[in-house]
């Protein structure tokens, strides 16, 4: 059983190597950040409200966060593994799943940790284009589409998303290392996590995150 936590600063790489850890594993993939993304599309109450925040750089509400987490670990197919990315980014996150998971006792089995310096994140960051349609993600200098400026997926536009702006991505940053950094003592002490070479190529990355999962940690 695989339920792993993927974490890291925003621009680590957690949505790419998910992409990989899901293709492979068979698990589904579980982006609050994408969640939140989607309900904005669509105009929903709940994306509307996490917009606001998100677009700020900062953190949505633990409350609002904790609420459509639960909601979607409760559907069927997260009963034989499922990979969190993006959450818990709170202490207070990190404790409410922790007691989640143990009503409907599926624990945490791996936490794999995105080690990267901050000015890699800031390249990573300017660089990156994602298509609103479909969510797909690329980089112009690591991960280009066939054809500049669109989606391969689903011939979308590619755009910078709204909080890769610099004045965003600061807050962002700050946001990680006042609220989640503290996450990585959290879960050494749990004994759960495991620490990544983030600034390997993703090849490489998803290697060491398959060496690990391998040995069930
Ligand atoms: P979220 O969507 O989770 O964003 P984030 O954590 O800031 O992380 P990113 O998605 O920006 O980066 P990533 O680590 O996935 O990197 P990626 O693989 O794309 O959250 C957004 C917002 O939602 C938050 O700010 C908050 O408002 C809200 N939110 C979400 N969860 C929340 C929670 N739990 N509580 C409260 N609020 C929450 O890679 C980046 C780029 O680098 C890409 O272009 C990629 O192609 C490239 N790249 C990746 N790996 C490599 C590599 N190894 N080598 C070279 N290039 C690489
Ligand atoms: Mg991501």
């Amino acid at each position: 059983m695989l339920n792993i936590i993927i974490m890291g600063p925003p621009g680590a790489g957690k949505g790419t190597q998910s992409e990989l850890i899901i293709k492979n594993y068979g698990i589904p993939h579980i982006s609050t950040g994408d969640m939140f993304r989607e309900a904005a599309i669509n105009k929903t109450t709940l994306g509307l409200e996490a917009k606001a925040f998100m677009d700020r750089g900062e953190l949505v509400p633990d409350e609002v966060t904790i609420g459509i987490v639960r909601e979607r670990l409760s559907k069927d197919d997260c009963a034989k593994g499922f990979l969190l990315d993006g959450f818990p980014r709170t202490l207070v996150q990190a404790e409410a799943l922790k007691t989640l998971l143990n009503e409907i006792n599926r624990p945490i089995t791996s936490v794999i940790n995105l080690a990267v310096n901050e000015k890699l994140l800031i390249d990573r960051i300017s660089s990156r284009r994602v298509c609103p349609k479909c969510g797909a993600s690329y980089n112009l200098l690591t991960k280009t589409s066939k054809k500049e400026g669109i989606c391969d997926n689903c011939q979308g536009e590619l755009i910078l998303r709204d909080d890769d702006r610099p004045e965003s991505f600061k807050v962002r940053l700050e946001a990680y290392k006042a609220k989640t950094l503290p996450l990585v003592e959290y879960y050494k002490k749990e004994g759960l996590l495991s620490e990544v070479d983030g600034l390997a190529s993703i090849e490489e990355v998803f290697k060491s995150i398959q060496e690990i999962l391998s040995k069930g940690k």
